[in-house]
């Protein structure tokens, strides 16, 4: 059998098992302690055999409890990402409208911390209850537990020891918003809305998001294919003198570049190789152009990581997670 991905790429599973409640990840994984699970396959690059056993998370269901001012919502990890975020828009909560539009399903959302103009679930996430397969027990883990980082948590740097079960959001009726990206105020003045509600703020997010990023139902991809790199502020000053135009944010005590531009900078803007190429209008995204594998996405990726080191001496990180044929 086939299994979706959003990268569009064959990826052939010999044997599914769909968990449809708690105790079906919970009997499972008693039984099989190399499981490999995965959600809606929207920031992963499968082969194109997979010789593992695949746990397909499905669970469903969204409550939520007042908390003085505030509403935690809690959301089942197969629950899709941005019908949560319509969900609580539609109730009056604010607090994720900044990341509307992001595919996926909610249990993925705190393994890689999505975020994007200015929010990070970081910011948000009250707590995540998990399956810990070493342990074999359920846990909620705090924040801090998750040690969420820039599109990085506990979940990534021990990627076979939870299975996310659900997660809770705090979210609030009177929260004030994030406007401060370029973008966001480009389109918030184009529309005239000076002082956006929370449902404006996504509808300008989804026209932003629909204009820069490709549609994965019709060009097959998976968001950014890098992240953003981080460096030293000694190595950012010695770029910053070669070449004055990056563009640089402070991140803690170190810089982050945006791999966006570099890869502009060496040209890679609308190139194709084979079946893949990076996508014209944000080159951070390579897009799937019909019949394109894994292997032909890791390529073109691997390429563009040798010229942007070469050029800048960054070295680029993928984004995400690379399954191997056995699972791994
Ligand atoms: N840039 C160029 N050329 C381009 C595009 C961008 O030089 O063709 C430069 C611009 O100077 C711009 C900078 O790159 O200021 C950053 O670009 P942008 O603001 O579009 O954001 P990004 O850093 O490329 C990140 C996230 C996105 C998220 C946006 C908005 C990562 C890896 N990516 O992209 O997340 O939507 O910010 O907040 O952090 C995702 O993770 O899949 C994703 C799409």
């Amino acid at each position: 059998m086939l299994t979706h991905n959003t990268l569009g790429v064959p990826c052939e599973v010999a044997d599914r098992v769909i968990f449809e409640n708690d105790d079906d990840v919970k009997r499972a994984l008693a039984t099989d302690d190399r499981l490999l699970i995965l959600g809606g396959c929207s920031n992963v690059v499968l082969p194109e055999c997979l010789n593992q056993r695949v746990g397909q998370i499905a669970m469903r269901g969204i409550s939520a409890i007042e908390v003085g001012d505030d509403v935690v919502v809690t959301a089942a990890a197969g629950e899709s990402w941005h019908g949560l975020v319509r969900y609580t828009l539609g109730k009056g909560w604010a607090g994720l409208e900044n990341l509307a539009l992001i595919p996926g399903q909610v249990g993925a959302a705190p393994i890689q911390n999505i975020g994007a103009y200015g929010v990070e679930l970081a910011r948000r996430t009250e707590a995540v209850r998990v399956f810990d397969r070493t342990r074999a027990i359920e846990r909620v883990l705090s924040p801090e537990e998750c040690e969420f980082s820039y599109r990085s948590s506990v979940f990534r740097s021990h990627p076979d020891r939870y299975v996310v079960l659900d997660l809770s959001l705090r979210l609030t009726c009177s929260s004030q918003p994030v406007l401060e990206y370029p973008d966001v105020q480009t389109e918030l003045s184009r529309l005239g809305w000076s002082q956006p509600t929370p449902s404006q703020v996504a509808e300008v997010i989804i026209r932003i998001r629909r204009r820069k990023l490709p549609d994965y139902r019709t060009w097959g991809n998976v968001g950014s294919f890098f992240k953003n790199p981080v460096v030293t502020q000694a190595a950012a000053e010695a770029l910053k003198q070669a070449h004055p135009k990056l563009v640089m944010h402070a991140h803690g005590a170190a810089v982050k570049l945006a791999a966006a531009q570099l890869i502009d900078l060496c040209g890679w803007k609308g190139r194709r190789e084979g079946a893949v190429s990076v996508w014209r209008r944000q080159p951070l995204v390579l897009v799937n152009l019909g019949g394109a594998s894994a292997r032909d996405f890791l390529r073109l990726g691997d390429t563009i990581r040798r010229s942007v080191a070469e050029r800048f001496q960054v070295s680029l990180e993928m984004e995400p997670t690379v399954v191997s044929a056995n699972g791994a």
